[in-house]
């Protein structure tokens, strides 16, 4: 069959080109030359993940080609020896690239990103789980025209999918103003061989989420076949080599789609539609994924891909909020009576009556009304309108409550976007997102300058009151926490234990999101635990939490202490958004954030630490956490709390901000303990810190050992 036969030879011309890439390296730097990709802790992936071989310079490389050349090629053509041949044709990618970044070297030039490191792949490890980001696409090659092919880019952009494109396609999405780049979840690889670099960020999700250790070949390819729900899109003609890699694809469990014709389909894996308006469609179902359609009747693009667009103040039509006029959104839970589904009312001026440039006060009120909802959810739905207005292209929002500014964009207004059509979003997205707690939504958009100072003092008024609810809520008073184990799907053996003083590792999950959570799916990923019969009180045990643990993590996790680090702390699954790490000289702990990508002095990178403690398993001394439990009074209170804390980036003091500084305050070390707090511009080794702390008169340096 020509699919065998292409797979066979391509497999050979890979592996012979990457043994004379290699053999051109060795004699250009010498063996002993070091070779890893930038910001990962899993070395070359590919091969840490099937055959666990340690790589540390070009020499390590020969042997491993070598074993790959022997062992998978195979001449006989049949569908497993063409997915060894696609095996053997991943190292040779792998290598072949790796060779690229020998002595540091940034061989990507834009458009291109190449080697994608960790702290990307952590940040999409929420929305993977959670299917904000519901599958895959990688798409190679040229299209037929840049017209089609933008389009079929862009209709997968809207239905969430991530994507990583190789070859001219990436120029000819450039062509048709595609959006791409890491804000877009489209990732504009490189050319052919670059494409690897979707296949090692695949594999680096079970090394980091799966917990799978490196070398276990079958388990590594079980993880992607069932978790890592991707499929390739080939466009334009083939040849061997490409064959080849498509094979390597399908050995991972990914099926190929292509527009040329196709003498013999394997059916289920390798298939033709020549329609670019089904193409895409078709991945989708050769792979299983499956779409959550909301139509919305406005004139622009929504999904996810364009959450993180930021609109410049020059690309802006009109701005709200932000400072430079009167802002606000509100959800507010309202009887059947007072509200008319559907209903949307713009009070003052339109978008035709705003000039260009121009600044408006913004209030949105998102009246809501449903037999289950509950007032702890306002909060928690107000939230959303965060991401729903992002998810618009041509839509930016930033902060909340009164704090929130709105930018719209020139193209989202040359489309025909009305204000109205903000309502239009959150209807639509609040209706389908939680149909289970909602039943009528109604929303009210003020842009009158009169209007909106009437109304803020509502909202203001709310704010306080669920302020004035959530103060109260804290570890001690509530009986119950919530499980959550999203992460699941990635990280098979991690469940986070959930409290009022203490959100889950990602960030995106505090108590009452859990708690909301659990109410709309009550079979879902969040559910309550009552605590139960405390077993150790200032390290925060409790017998239930344990036993729901242990039989929810597949039996691997016995005892979790709640308050401290450094006996059987919380497991991390992988897309912790801070990693603490103890510093025995300092007497005290580190934290250092994935927006980080320094030094620190533990003597590890971000990526480094990731490395060592994801994957569902307990690491004493380390642990990842959500970057806003530094700021809760049971931040490690058996280990000192916060007084421990001797070093953090730059940038995470300046996220926390104020919250940080009362967060000291409160736990009675002062409101200058902050500038306490070493940070990279003090040093990045224990010994470039300590002499600061001291100076300082840092309490960390006064308390017990840690160990
Ligand atoms: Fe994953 Fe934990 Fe966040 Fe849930 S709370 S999504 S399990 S990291
Ligand atoms: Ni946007
Ligand atoms: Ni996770």
């Amino acid at each position: 069959m020509e699919l065998f036969k292409g797979a066979y030879e391509g497999a050979v011309t890979a592996t012979s080109y990457a043994e004379i890439l290699l053999a051109k390296a060795i004699k250009e730097y010498g063996a002993d030359c070091p070779v890893k990709y930038p910001e990962t802790a899993y070395r070359l992936p590919v091969i840490t993940a099937l055959s666990g071989e340690e790589v540390n310079t070009i020499g390590d490389l020969a042997p491993i080609l070598n074993r790959v050349r022997t062992t998978n090629i195979k001449e006989e053509l049949n569908f497993e020896n063409a997915k060894l041949n696609g095996e053997a044709t991943l190292y040779a990618a792998e290598i072949i690239e790796a060779l690229r970044y020998i002595n540091g070297a940034k061989p990507d030039k834009y458009p291109y990103c190449g080697f994608i490191g960790d702290p990307i792949l952590r940040k999409f490890g929420v929305p993977l789980v959670d299917q904000t980001i519901p599958g895959v696409a990688v798409i190679v090659g040229k299209g037929k025209d840049s017209k089609s092919t933008g389009k079929l880019v862009k209709d997968l952009q809207s239905k969430g999918i991530m994507i990583f494109l190789a070859n001219e396609v990436i120029e000819q999405c450039i062509e048709e103003n595609v959006k791409i780049g890491a804000d877009f979840i489209t990732f504009p690889l490189g050319n052919f061989t670059q494409v690897i670099h979707a296949v090692n960020f695949a594999f680096r999700a079970g090394l980091a989420f799966g917990g799978i250790p490196a070398g276990q070949r079958e388990r590594a390819i079980e993880y992607q076949a069932k978790r890592v729900l991707a499929f390739v899109i080939q466009l334009g003609p083939n040849d061997i080599v490409k064959f080849a890699a498509e094979f390597g694809a399908i050995f991972m469990g990914f099926p190929i789609v292509t527009d040329q014709p196709v003498a013999e389909e394997i059916p289920d894996w390798y298939q033709s539609e020549p329609d670019y308006e089904k193409i895409g469609k078709l991945g989708l179902e050769m792979r299983g994924i499956k779409i959550k359609i909301v139509d919305i009747p406005v004139p622009i693009t929504i999904g996810p891909a364009f959450e993180g667009e930021t609109i410049r103040k020059k690309d802006a039509h009109v701005e709200f909020g932000g400072g430079r006029s009167t802002s606000f959104e509100l959800v507010r839970m309202v009887d059947a009576d007072q509200v008319e589904d559907g209903k949307i009312e713009v009070i003052g001026p339109e978008i035709d009556e705003m000039p260009e440039g121009s600044v408006f006060p913004l209030g949105v009120m998102v009246d809501v009304y449903g037999r289950k909802m509950q007032e702890d959810f306002e909060g928690v739905l107000e939230r959303r309108i965060h991401y729903f207005i992002n998810y618009g292209e041509g839509l930016w929002h930033v902060a909340q409550r009164n704090m929130m500014w709105v930018r719209i964009g020139k193209n989202a207004k040359e489309l025909g976007f009305k204000i109205k059509d903000i309502g239009e979003i959150l209807i639509a997205k609040f209706k389908s997102d939680y149909p289970a707690i909602i039943d009528r939504v109604q929303v009210t958009i003020i842009t009158d300058k009169d209007v909106i100072e009437d109304k803020i003092k509502l909202a203001i008024e709310k704010y306080a009151a669920r302020d004035a609810r959530l103060k109260g809520l804290t570890d001690e008073s509530v009986e119950t926490y919530y499980s959550c184990t999203l992460c699941q799907s990635f990280a098979p053996n991690h469940v986070c234990i959930v409290s009022p003083e203490r959100v889950g590792l990602c960030g995106a999950v505090s108590w009452l999101d859990a708690k909301a959570s659990n109410e709309i799916t009550p079979t879902g990923p969040n559910q309550p635990i009552e605590k139960g019969e405390c077993t150790d009180e200032a390290k925060g045990s409790w017998k239930n939490l344990n036993e729901f643990l242990y039989t929810h993590s597949n039996r691997t996790v016995e005892n979790v202490n709640f308050y401290t680090m450094m006996e059987d702390p919380m497991t991390s699954c992988g897309c912790f958004e801070a990693i603490m790490a103890i510093l025995p000289l300092c007497n005290g702990v580190m934290l250092t954030t994935r927006e980080h990508s320094g030094d620190t002095p533990c003597g590890m990178t971000f990526s480094a630490l990731a490395g060592t403690c994801g994957g569902g398993v307990q690491t004493p001394g380390f642990m990842g956490i959500g970057r806003r439990y530094l700021c809760s009074s049971k931040f490690i209170p058996a280990d000192g709390g916060l007084g421990r804390v001797v070093w953090l980036p730059k940038e995470l003091k300046e996220y926390l901000g104020q919250d940080l500084v009362d967060a000291a305050v409160a736990a009675g070390l002062g409101a200058d303990f902050v500038d306490k707090i070493a940070d990279e511009t003090v040093g990045i080794t224990e010994e470039e810190i300590l002499p600061f702390l001291e100076e300082k008169q840092h309490p960390a340096l006064k308390m017990d050992p840690m160990m």
